[in-house]
């Protein structure tokens, strides 16, 4: 059953990722992930927002000021909802996912300062509960066209400088977020992930607002869901999610999915891409963890064995290092 097939498969492949993620090798390795980008407003945090089940800080403007990291992670029926809140030298449980919005706005304060300056240094969030796909996911700024007050003149440079330190390397998806009441040729995001992957192998299209849909343009958005106009290996999804109208009716979360089966179907389509790019990667990675193996062997070979503990030996081992020692010395001095 389809069950069955992801506890053996996609469960372990996730899990394997999160634990290197977690050990900190991302310092010496790039791992698999999917970076979130699209242009300010476009509905990136939205869609976070209804994959994760929680409420993240969103709206007009710029809201997502650093690269926040979502961990999704599914428990089991019946287990209990759990957050943890990661930045910096602070960590902290969040017990109610109402919290959530608040506490990664703190944190974005902290890090980018009050305002509407941006940073680079990510905020990790973890979410575990019954209702949450296995799912890693990173949200980044909204690509912005003009400075406003208080902002630095190359606020747009800084924030593509940003997005391109993530969406370049091989590992990881990108996944573009376009409003379907904008022209597609003309964004920027899709501009910027057609310059690190020419061919669209690792980008996958997300038209969002399709309920803002132009009225007789809705063809053009049939036909780029399609396919058929900027084309992408990996192709495109459409999903809707809450409006702003429907945020201040305080419609939740769940009734505004009622309906639209997409997100669940953007999930599922996610998971699947996110195990098959690691199943891709893991070869390059198996190589790179071998080579640093090699190189750091090498390394503790040339410091030798430590001191050993019987003490006629150690006497031996002392000696050895003095002669070893003054032979140098001697060389050095001739
Ligand atoms: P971000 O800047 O790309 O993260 O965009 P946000 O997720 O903050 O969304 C920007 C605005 O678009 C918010 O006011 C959302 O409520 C609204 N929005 C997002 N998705 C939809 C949608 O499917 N339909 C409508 N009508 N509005 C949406
Ligand atoms: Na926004
Ligand atoms: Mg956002």
């Amino acid at each position: 059953t389809l069950n069955q097939q992801y506890e053996d498969k996609v469960r372990p492949c996730i899990d394997l990722i999160d634990s290197l993620r977690s050990l900190g090798v991302e310092k010496d390795l790039a791992l698999p992930a999917i970076a979130v980008i699209g242009d300010q407003s476009s509905g990136k945090s939205s869609v976070l927002e209804a994959l994760s089940g929680v409420a993240l800080p969103r709206g007009s403007g710029i809201v997502t000021r650093c690269p926040l990291e979502l961990k999704m992670k599914r428990k089991r029926e019946g287990e209990e909802w759990h957050g943890r809140i990661i930045y910096k030298d602070h960590e902290e449980e969040i017990e109610d996912p109402s919290d959530v919005e608040k506490k990664i706005r703190q944190a974005q304060d902290e890090m980018a300062g009050v305002g509407v300056g941006i940073c680079d240094d990510l905020i990790s969030l973890e979410i575990g509960s019954p209702d949450v796909p296995d799912l890693t996911l990173i949200d980044l700024p909204g690509i912005a066209r003009v400075a406003v007050k208080g902002q630095p003149e190359n606020i747009g440079e800084q924030i593509k400088r940003l997005i391109r330190k993530f969406i370049t390397k091989q590992e990881t998806i990108n996944l573009v977020v376009v409003p379907c009441n904008v022209d597609i040729a003309t964004t920027e995001a899709l501009k910027m992930a057609q310059e690190v992957d020419p061919e669209g192998e690792r980008t996958l299209g997300i038209l969002t607002k399709p309920d803002l849909v132009d009225k007789g343009t809705e063809e053009t958005v049939v036909n780029i869901v399609h396919n058929e106009i900027i084309q992408l290996t990996k192709g495109y999804m459409i999903v809707k999610c809450r409006g702003q109208k429907e945020i201040m009716e305080q419609v939740t979360l769940l009734k505004c999915l009622c309906g639209f089966a997409t997100i669940p179907k953007l999930a599922e389509k996610l998971t699947l891409e996110l195990v098959l790019h690691i199943e891709k990667s893991l070869p390059h990675l198996e190589e790179q963890v071998e080579a640093k193996l090699t190189e750091i062997n090498a390394e503790l070979e040339r410091y030798g064995t430590g001191p050993p503990e019987d003490s006629v030996e150690r006497l031996y081992f002392l000696i050895d290092k003095v002669t070893a020692f003054t032979q140098d010395a001697i060389k050095l001095s001739c």
